[in-house]
């Protein structure tokens, strides 16, 4: 009996645990959010909106990286994996924000 009193007790604690996820994940990873995030993290070397060019002449445009046509997926997967950035591009990534800033990246392909 004391085990099954320990699950039913253990089984709300994880739905309220879970509830407030979905509604964060939304407004976290939306275009809009990446684009913040680009301002701040990312301007200060890449165009990080649909014109411009980059500060730093290196700095691939955002709306080039778009073009090269790589899924919100793999972005987001690059984009966390920071063993892949240049040199230059000193800075980690949470899993959300790498998901904003796929988001907003591809959300410039093809001049939307
Ligand atoms: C200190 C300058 C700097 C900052 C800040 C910076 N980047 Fe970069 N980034 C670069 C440079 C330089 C390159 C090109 C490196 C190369 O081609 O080898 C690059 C390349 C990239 C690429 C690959 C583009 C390609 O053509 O392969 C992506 C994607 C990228 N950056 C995303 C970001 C994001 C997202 C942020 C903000 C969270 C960011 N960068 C912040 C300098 C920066």
């Amino acid at each position: 009996m004391r085990f099954k009193l320990a699950a039913a007790l253990a089984i709300p604690a994880f739905l309220a645990g879970c509830e407030t996820i979905p509604e964060d994940d939304a407004a976290w990873t939306s275009p809009a959010q990446g684009l913040l995030l680009a301002e701040d993290r990312c301007s200060s070397c890449h165009a990080v909106r649909q014109t411009g060019v980059s500060p730093n002449e290196d700095a691939t445009e955002f709306a080039e990286i778009a073009d090269l046509g790589m899924s919100e997926e793999a972005l987001a997967a690059w984009l966390t994996d920071s063993h892949n950035f240049p040199a230059d591009m000193g800075f980690a990534l949470s899993d959300r924000e790498a998901r904003a800033l796929a988001a907003h990246i591809t959300h410039l392909r093809g001049g939307e």
